[in-house]
């Protein structure tokens, strides 16, 4: 198991500049190599079924944003799309698996924020994500939300702060591991109150919600693709979004700046990503396929259902997602560092 420790306090400034600049991005537009829509069945990629690596358990938040791309991606490109959870180490076993995997396009790897933030929290990183991945295209940003189990004491955000604070020896709080971005928004919390918590990290957040719906644990911070259902079916207790604006489907929820926490924003960005050898025609197919997924009208009203939206056209590109992941591997190293995160 792996372990991070902390400075709360030197975390708090930095994070603030990270959110901010969270939303930042372009790229250009981008035409499939024969002008067709992909499509297989002619001898060229992809002739067989392609699989999607989550690096979290089934049912989280990652895979469900993967499973909605299954069958409009597989559409378009003409062949089954597999979905395999690979799970370990805050996304980086999985990680770690596709750079080594064969780069003809049938092995894609979905990730979110937690790829820029690898390379500083892990000194042993198998992998370098800006050098062993070609980037096929970023996918949704995903709101966060701050949720305890049903019948823990606070009720509203500053009942939430207050009792942390007061109590910040016995309260527990679940994650995905280190990098995951519930482990991120944890600390980002803790700093913000100045607080260490005891952590329990989860292969998931999928997990990791069952444990918090079953009293296991006290709170967590987790993206709304996954916590949606439970607060609607009153599973949870939820206090506040982590995104300057409301989120439509959590309209009884204020933001975290509302209820006097701005310091805790943070939305958590996903891309898709090949090995570094694979053929930019593979790549371009992908991409494409992503672009017509996400224009789906299924997929933009079950990612609306969960806090979520499609990125628009233009970032679904690899250029979009290489100058995400570009810029925020810079914006967290010195952010982690500074803290003395450390995972061992
Ligand atoms: C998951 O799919 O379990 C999550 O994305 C984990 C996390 O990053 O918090």
């Amino acid at each position: 198991m792996t372990h991070a420790r902390f400075r709360p306090f030197a975390l708090l400034a930095a994070l603030a500049l990270a959110v901010s600049a969270c939303s930042d991005g372009s790229g250009s537009g981008s035409e499939a190599p024969d002008g067709s829509g992909g499509g297989g069945g002619d001898g060229g990629y992809p002739d067989a079924a392609i699989t999607i690596v989550v690096p979290f358990a089934a049912g989280g938040p990652t895979d469900t944003v993967t499973r909605l791309l299954q069958e409009p991606m597989g559409a378009e490109l003409g062949q089954q799309i597999v979905v395999q959870n690979v799970e370990g180490a805050g996304g980086t076993v999985a990680a770690g698996e596709v750079a080594g995997a064969e780069p003809d396009g049938y092995t894609v790897l979905m990730h979110h924020i937690g790829m820029s933030t690898a390379p500083a929290l892990y000194p042993d990183l198998p992998y370098d994500p800006l050098v062993d991945f070609k980037t096929i295209g970023l996918v949704t940003e995903v709101p966060m939300t701050l949720i305890a189990r049903q019948d823990f004491e606070p009720t509203t955000v500053e009942e939430l702060v207050d009792y942390v604070t007061e109590n910040a020896d016995s309260v527990t709080y679940a994650h995905a591991g280190p990098g995951a971005a519930s482990h991120l928004c944890g600390l980002l919390f803790q700093s913000a109150l100045g607080v260490t918590l005891t952590e329990v990290p989860y292969d998931g957040t999928g997990p990791a919600l069952t444990a918090l719906e079953g009293g296991q644990v006290d709170f967590m911070c987790d993206q709304t693709t996954n916590t949606t259902g439970a607060i609607e079916g009153g599973l949870v207790k939820a206090y506040a979004v982590t995104t300057p604006e409301p989120v439509e489907s959590l309209p009884d929820l204020p933001t975290t700046a509302e209820a006097g926490l701005p310091e805790v924003e943070v939305s958590v960005w996903h891309g898709l990503y090949v090995p570094a050898e694979t053929p930019d025609e593979v790549v371009q197919a992908l991409s494409d396929a992503l672009k017509v997924a996400l224009a789906d009208q299924n997929v933009i009203d079950e990612l609306g259902n969960l806090g979520a939206a499609p990125v628009a056209e233009d970032q679904a590109t690899p250029e979009a997602l290489t100058e995400k992941l570009e810029s925020q591997t810079e914006l967290w190293r010195p952010i982690i560092e500074d803290a003395g995160v450390e995972v061992s």
